[in-house]
């Protein structure tokens, strides 16, 4: 049987906007064993760690290149006071945790912790204020006590606690889910209150902040829409970016209801395409929010933030429901790469991406056995590590020159071979995924404008789009060298097996 082949060009010196390397960042809050358990074990733990942080957590994800770290939520943010988190950790207070599981919080994860994971990492932090339990003074204090220097009520308990010198914290978060979680606000109550924060949220010396306030949920564009009128980013009368940088932007690939979200690892075809379908939605949903932004901020002062995004599925067996602990098959993979290529695409507007969530919950990089202690890598982490190379390249444009293969699953379509481009420093790193679960594909090059030498790729894919990797197997699902590019009179024929995620890297001759 015959591929069907996919015609695309690449026009190789006609670059596009520049891919931030903050689409690949992170998330991790206070949720199950993200913190306690995954990247934090304690200082009296038996695993390697420096000052309680996993060295081997840290050692993985510095392979990734990780540009960005967001704490401490999600919807512990709006309940979490930072002044319980410094100082000696035996006075510390003890609260509860009432978002995820009930359980007790002894705060010994805090400020300075999360700073030292970040100094770790190589990250930027990002931190999420609390606005909808906490103060205006509170979050303003936070500011001062991490990012003032010389002599401040604040730097004088920041020295107390240990630091002289200020951290730089750019990315600070107004809040999260105010629609929701972080305070049932409507819109106009959350964009007054946006206002007031960001006001008090000061830049201290030359750490300029990048507010982020908190936006939509999927597909709200009304509360976009009035976010946009009312934070002082209308460009004909305001200077357009006083009060915030930044929207932010929240949505979960959820093929089933929420009451039943879907199994992680027990699905069958019919699922994997309707996950397939949900998670190409998100192209429909930046589109839409960016056309709003743009009849406000017509040159894109105001960035699109991704803060949250991922599979969502059912919690696995036996484990605490509030913990959102989830296997992570190839089908996650493919839904990363998916996401990736999209995210390439609106590199115009959208300044930053944060997958739910780094370890341990949701659509984690990272697993780890809460007896053993053994961490696995999963088929996520292999698609963060695989496009590194697009970390603040030039995008390159792909256009198809034929209708790309596609299934209708329901009424939707679904195009199942995506690719996206990009070069820097005499490189370039093109992606390609073919979605399709059973039919494999062909994509022929056509690469214009330039030729490539040394050319190398990889491959991810897997017997079953339910394998997944395991302590005993940690390898299923792991790139791999892959032989099947050729080259042509005009560039490169790409073989895609059924449900694989490949990278093409070449040198620019
Ligand atoms: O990532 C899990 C939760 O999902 C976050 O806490 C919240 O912001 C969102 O609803």
């Amino acid at each position: 049987m015959t591929n069907v082949v996919v015609p695309a060009v690449i026009n190789l010196d006609v670059t596009g906007p520049v891919i931030s390397r903050h689409l690949y960042g992170h998330f991790a809050e206070h949720l199950g064993r993200c913190i306690y358990g995954g990247f934090y074990v304690g200082e009296d733990s038996d695993l390697p760690n420096a000052a309680g942080i996993r060295l081997d957590v840290v050692e993985s994800l510095r392979a990734l290149n990780i540009p960005n770290l967001r704490w401490p939520g999600g919807c512990f943010a709006d309940e979490y006071h930072w002044m319980d988190g410094i100082g000696p950790k035996d006075r510390r207070p003890v609260m509860v945790n009432t978002h995820w599981g009930n359980v007790e919080e002894n705060n010994h994860f805090g400020t300075h912790e999360f700073m030292a994971l970040c100094e770790l990492l190589g990250a930027e932090p990002y931190i999420s204020g609390n606005i909808g339990s906490g103060t205006v003074k509170e979050m303003s204090d936070w500011v001062e006590y991490l990012t003032r220097e010389g002599d401040s009520p604040m730097v004088r308990l920041r020295k107390a606690n240990g630091r002289d010198e200020p951290w730089r914290v750019r990315f600070w978060g107004l809040g999260n889910e105010a629609w929701g979680c972080g305070g049932n606000m409507s819109a106009e109550q959350y964009a007054a209150e946006a206002r007031r924060y960001g006001t008090y949220c000061r830049d201290h010396g030359d750490n300029k902040l990048y507010r982020i306030a908190a936006g939509a949920n999927s597909d709200d564009y009304a509360w976009t829409e009035t976010l946009m009128k009312s934070l002082g980013t209308l460009g004909c009368a305001y200077r357009p970016t006083s009060f915030v940088q930044a929207l932010s932007l929240h949505y979960y690939t959820v093929p089933g209801p929420w009451h039943d979200k879907g199994d992680a690892t027990v699905f069958d075809t019919d699922d994997y395409y309707r996950t397939m379908v949900q998670a190409a939605r998100v192209d429909e949903l930046l589109t839409r929010h960016s056309d709003i932004m743009n009849c406000y901020d017509p040159d894109k002062h105001v960035g699109l933030v991704l803060d949250e995004w991922g599979t969502w599925w059912n919690v696995e067996p036996g484990t605490n429901p509030g913990f959102l602990y989830q296997q992570n098959t190839l089908r996650d993979a493919l839904v990363a790469g998916l996401h990736f290529d999209i995210f390439h695409r609106h590199a115009d507007r959208l300044v930053m991406a944060n997958i739910a969530q780094t370890v341990n919950v949701l659509q984690a990089m990272i697993l780890t056995d809460p007896e053993s202690g053994a961490l696995v890598l999963t088929p996520t982490y292999h698609v963060f590590e695989m496009n590194k190379g697009h970390h603040d390249a030039a995008s390159l444009r792909v256009d198809l020159l034929s209708a790309a293969p596609a299934r209708v699953i329901g009424s939707a379509p679904l195009q199942t071979v995506s690719l996206s481009a990009s070069r820097k420093e005499g490189r370039v790193l093109i992606s390609l995924s073919n979605l399709d679960a059973a039919e494999a594909a062909d994509v022929d090059l056509d690469l214009r404008g330039g030729s490539v030498t040394d050319v190398r790729s990889r491959i991810l894919t897997a017997g079953r789009l339910q394998d997944h990797n395991t302590p005993e197997a940690p390898d299923t699902v792991a790139p791999r060298p892959h032989q099947q590019v050729v080259p042509t009179a005009s560039g490169l024929r790409v073989h895609l097996p059924a449900h694989s995620f490949v990278t093409v890297e070449a040198r620019l001759a």
